[in-house]
């Protein structure tokens, strides 16, 4: 007989935008199965996310690709465990920030499972679930460490103590780093989404050929990336026979000084460990590049999630619905979801 004790099985529901996902996470650190459906797809012709689409498509999917995660971890459609597998502690799903439309169905449908399989419900932050793509795929990481999160919403900078202790130390104060990656994609008819159209076009650019200008807000460890956005328009106008990569490569260039510059200026404030990238814009090839060289200059390991992983995904939803679970114990049936859920600041963000 085993005397370790059976994991804590969860399973994790994400349906914040336009991916559709469910996993089954063990301990919040063993994957042992992860579905997404991306609506990129069918978004793409309109040229960002339709929000009342996204619903739809949610609603139609999400019953098949949480029984696919279910059965990529030995359980059949009810939950109930095959061949000795281990059965399922609780339900969590992503209850914001994101669209509501899309929030609710996967909220209503990880509250219903739990009822019906008398679990608890654990609501989880979808900022929060960024922080642990890379504690999943490293374990070995030493913590403290700087997250920079960067997704299509949102730009943050977070020291992470550990599970469930973070201190909020920067933000975006207008555009978030992928939002403007989306928004100077479109004015370059680049198409969507932005980011990887930007990312593949500069490699054949010259990312000196323009200086476009660098918000560093200095003394702050807040971003600010509209006046980059505007300088971008305004410098293409005036120069309408400008090459495209060449834009798309200095624009890249200087968000990417900001990001990495801030990230390691918060690292040696707070005597952090290592580093830590996350969210969509993590997949960024410069950014990834950058960041690795700037940690072996400094003699500090950078943590680069899989592309799979900086994208949204319900792993990373199940691993900090287990931590949150294990501090605060089950969310309550009447538990809503919120569009605009915020990242508090030094210590819990706004879920509950
Ligand atoms: O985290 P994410 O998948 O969704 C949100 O929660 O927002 O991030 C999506 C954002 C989009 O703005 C997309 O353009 C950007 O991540 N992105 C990239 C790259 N891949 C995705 N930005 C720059 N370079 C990339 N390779
Ligand atoms: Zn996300």
């Amino acid at each position: 007989m085993s005397s370790q004790a059976a994991p804590l099985r969860v399973l994790a529901i994400e349906t914040s935008c336009d991916e559709t996902a469910a996993a089954v996470v063990d301990d919040g650190r063993i994957v042992v199965s992860s579905v997404v459906s991306s609506q990129v797809d069918l978004h793409a012709r309109y040229g960002g996310v339709v929000p009342e689409l996204a619903s739809r498509a949610h609603l139609e999917l999400i019953l098949p690709i949480v029984t696919e995660a279910l059965e990529g971890a030995g359980l059949d459609r009810r939950g109930r465990p095959l061949d000795g597998a281990t059965g399922l502690g609780a339900v969590a799903a992503t209850i914001g920030p994101g669209l509501v439309g899309s929030l609710l169905v996967g909220a209503s449908v990880a509250k219903s499972l739990a009822m019906a399989w008398r679990v608890p419900f654990v609501g989880v932050n979808h900022l929060e679930g960024h922080l642990y793509a890379s504690l999943l795929e490293q374990p070995e990481l030493e913590l403290p460490v700087i997250v920079l999160l960067v997704s299509g919403g949102h730009t943050l900078l977070i020291e992470m103590e550990g599970p469930g202790r973070y201190h909020l130390l920067g933000r975006t104060r207008d555009d978030a780093a992928g939002e403007a990656f989306d928004k100077v994609a479109r004015f370059l008819d680049l198409g969507y989404p932005g980011g990887p159209a930007i990312d593949r076009v500069a490699h054949e650019g010259y990312p000196g050929a323009v200086n476009f200008p660098r918000a560093w807000l200095d003394g702050s460890l807040d971003f600010s990336f509209s006046g980059l956005k505007t300088a971008v328009v305004n410098h293409v106008r005036a120069n309408p026979d400008i090459s495209t990569p060449d834009v798309a490569a200095s624009f890249q260039q200087a968000v990417v000084d900001v990001l990495v510059a801030k990230t390691f200026q918060a690292a040696e404030d707070r005597g952090a460990r290592g580093i830590c990238l996350a969210g969509g814009v993590a997949a960024n090839s410069l950014l990834r590049v950058r960041a690795e060289r700037a940690g072996a200059a400094v003699g500090l390991p950078v943590y680069l999630p899989s592309p799979a992983m900086c994208t949204d995904n319900a792993a990373m939803i199940g691993a900090a619905g287990y931590f949150r679970l294990l501090r605060h114990g089950p969310s309550g049936w009447g538990t809503g979801v919120e569009a605009g859920m915020g990242f508090e600041a030094e210590g819990e963000p706004a879920a509950s």
